[in-house]
């Protein structure tokens, strides 16, 4: 059985997850709000060590100055007596109908330069509460019809939104880093950067660079037909895997929110095992939050919220124990080696050899028998078993 929860795990929750009103797009809310002090407190009693939010998650949208200085002395107050920490901010540029075109990306210019602001203030409060991470996630980023966004100009906008906000942070000297969120569609018919790879490209175009990274969300990757698990492997290799967003997803569809590996199991297993134990043979590894983003399903009541939350820390922790018992496993080692996983790490020319060297090397190619090679089997379905057995607790 697994441990439960401490703060040393270093989960966090989106307060919009468990404060989710559980509206969609057929029906009305089936649960009543939940004050956002609330969630800190109950979080923080089932092992949660962070909470993240919009700015309108905690300060409604439209509230005056002074009674957003109040909003934030209470919220302050539960963080203190609770010690739950805020490792993660973001903006909400998608609910007001002011949004409706997007925030950096809208074809009105007044709403682009009004998004600016709405993000530098929120950037403010998120540097004041010690976050260490800025998400940006823009999901009215896009269009629903080709001849309405001209798509080249939106990512210029784009571009010029983050690098005007990425020196502000770097002026007032926030200790800040941006990281986006790619999503293929939805509330947008098509959403700009819509996964991990695009994203990354993307970022390359950016004059501050250094302070951009991705934040990866299971669901979103899945909702394109993508492997999650490789997604983020890639953000881990170029050096961007700044934040994730952990839930479940079954197949291309709607964005389903569910919780951590209620989804593909399979693929939050390897998730896991990546997030705790590396790659086999060596890598970059990750070390920031385990964040959720999912919703309490439409059909649970207020426990419902809260046995959900817990569970994605449950299905976390268990998938951990599994990961770390596949690796000690010296069958599965076995397997890996017979695989050559691990040996994909060697470099393919020797240090020191240059590729003249290679060009020179008889045994590489006049000599080598490819027909022979062809016949290597690499035991990757029993590898693969053996890593499902250990996840099903069979061995
Ligand atoms: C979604 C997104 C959001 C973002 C959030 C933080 O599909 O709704 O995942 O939940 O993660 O806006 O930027
Ligand atoms: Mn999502
Ligand atoms: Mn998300």
């Amino acid at each position: 059985m697994a441990a439960e929860p401490t703060k040393d795990d270093r989960f966090s929750f989106g307060l919009w997850t468990v404060g989710w009103h559980a509206n969609d797009q057929f029906g009305e809310p089936t649960r009543a709000p939940v004050d956002p002090v609330e969630s800190v407190h109950r979080l923080g009693e089932l092992g949660a060590w962070g909470v993240t939010f919009h700015d309108d998650d905690v300060i409604p949208f439209g509230t005056s100055d002074a009674e957003r200085e109040k909003i934030i002395t209470r919220f302050r107050a539960a963080l203190a007596e609770t010690g739950v920490v805020v490792p993660m901010m973001t903006t909400n540029l998608f609910s007001q109908p002011v949004f409706k075109d997007g925030g950096f990306t809208s074809n009105d210019r007044s709403v682009r330069r009004y998004a600016l602001r709405k993000v530098a203030r929120n950037i403010d409060l998120a540097a004041e509460l010690g976050a260490e991470t800025y998400v940006f996630w823009g999901g009215r980023e896009g269009a629903e019809y080709d001849g309405a966004k001209n798509i080249a100009s939106a990512l210029d906008r784009y571009r010029e939104g983050i690098d005007a906000l990425a020196q502000y942070v770097t002026e007032k000297g926030y200790g800040l880093r941006f990281a986006i969120e790619p999503k293929p569609n939805e509330p947008r018919g098509d959403i700009l950067l819509p996964t991990v790879g695009h994203a990354l490209a993307f970022i390359e175009q950016l004059d501050h660079a250094d302070m951009v990274g991705v934040n990866p969300e299971v669901g979103h990757e899945q909702m394109a037909g993508l492997n999650y698990t490789a997604g983020i492997a890639q953000a881990l290799w170029a050096g961007k895997l700044f934040h994730i967003d952990l839930n479940g997803q079954r197949s291309i569809k709607y964005d389903q929110d569910l919780v951590f590996g209620h989804g593909d199991l399979t693929s939050a297993f390897f998730t896991v095992d990546l997030l705790e134990n590396g790659a086999v043979g060596g890598g970059p590894s990750y070390t920031g939050p385990r964040h959720f983003d999912y919703k309490p399903s439409r059909t649970e009541d207020i426990a419902g919220v809260w046995d959900s939350a817990a569970a994605n820390m449950r299905m976390y922790l268990l998938l951990k124990e599994r990961a770390a018992a596949y690796r000690a496993d010296p069958e599965v080692q076995q397997a890996m080696e017979h695989a050559g996983v691990g040996a994909l790490a060697d470099s393919t020319l020797s240090s020191g050899e240059s590729f003249n060297d290679l060009l020179a090397d008889r045994s590489a190619f006049e000599d080598f028998d490819p027909a022979a090679a062809g016949e290597r089997g690499y035991g990757f379905v029993r590898l693969n078993q053996l890593g499902l057995e250990h996840l099903l607790g069979a061995r």
